[in-house]
């Protein structure tokens, strides 16, 4: 059977999307930035089936793993592939197969790799089968749809989304070399969905459209002028913010572990030593991000009890 694929990157928030406005169409609360992981990605197979549904498939090919879907997970997918389907009109069923070259759903962001995936494997059906048409632009607002945060790994390497824009951002830098520290590779418990429907029951969210806009500005000046002792500061605050959001939500949760206060504490002794250093984010999740490290910190004697990639 006639089969059409896409392979798609994951990306890292530096101002995070946390919060939304319209949950049905996934609509931030505040505007974000992220850095495109090209290194990381889902990629995604459509074969047309004489089945009566679409269906899902594990992806198990070369460096591609099937993530471990819930049944909520593949309803989830499924139901975005109708409505992709529905938008760019196909009435055809297909065998949906996908994977990942990386751990999913510990705070790698494989939702974002995977919608986009997702939306582009479908748009390349369509492009054939039915002649569909449409720009970068309109296929990351599909995207969006399904999850928020995959709309943005449709622009490399950085990209800016508020409300229906979503745009690559020109901040004249070279790509940033991205490590993970993997301190925790279980499935995490709150999903980021849960995470977005629970933090405006805190009181920190008041004000939180406000910090996010105003470093998500003083972010971009920063990486533009190359202060990345700058840009490490904004960054250390912003993920903070939304972990303090999580911590103090109703009912309250959280991500962070002991190994994750020890990695990141590593990068800030670091940067005060070295006057250089990682510039650190974490995600809904408890692994440590890390833009543009000198390889003197990612070789720490602190670091080696874990997996880093
Ligand atoms: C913490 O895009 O996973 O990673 O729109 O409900 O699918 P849904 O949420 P999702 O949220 C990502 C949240 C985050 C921060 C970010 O990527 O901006």
């Amino acid at each position: 059977m006639k089969s059409f694929e896409a392979s798609m990157p994951s990306n890292i928030a530096l101002i995070k999307y946390m919060g939304k406005t319209d949950s049905e169409v996934n609509l931030p609360t505040n505007p974000s930035l992220s850095y495109t992981l090209n290194h990381l990605k889902t990629q995604v197979r459509l074969s047309l089936s004489d089945l009566p549904n679409d269906t899902w498939e594990p992806l198990n090919e070369g460096a591609f793993v099937a993530p471990k879907l819930s049944k909520f997970g593949v309803d989830r997918f499924l139901k975005h592939f109708r409505f992709l389907k529905a938008q760019l009109g196909l009435s055809q069923n297909f065998i949906i197969q996908s994977g990942s070259n990386f751990p999913s759903d510990c705070g790698l962001a494989s939702s974002a790799s995977s919608f986009a995936a997702l939306t582009m494997a479908t748009f390349n059906a369509a492009k054939e089968i039915s002649g569909s048409d449409l720009n970068l632009k309109s296929l990351a607002m599909l995207s969006r749809q399904g999850s928020g945060s995959s709309c943005r790994s449709f622009f490399s390497p950085w990209c800016e989304w508020e409300g229906e824009r979503v745009e690559l951002v020109d901040l004249s830098l070279e790509t940033l070399p991205h490590n993970v520290v993997i301190v925790e590779a279980e499935k995490k418990k709150i999903s980021s969905s849960e995470a977005h429907r629970r933090v405006p029951s805190s009181l920190l969210f008041r004000g939180r459209v406000e910090r996010a806009t105003q470093r998500c500005e003083l972010l971009k000046s920063a990486l533009i002028d190359k202060d990345y002792s700058k840009a490490f500061e904004l960054c250390w605050a912003e993920f903070w913010d939304m972990h303090a959001l999580f911590e103090t939500s109703s009912p309250g949760f959280g991500y962070m572990t002991d190994k994750s206060l020890k990695v990141i504490n590593l990068a800030r002794d670091y940067w005060d030593s070295h006057g250089e250093g990682p510039i650190v984010t974490m995600d809904a999740g408890a692994n440590v991000h890390l833009l543009n490290s000198p390889q003197g910190f990612i070789k720490s004697p602190g670091l080696s009890e874990f997996t880093i990639i």
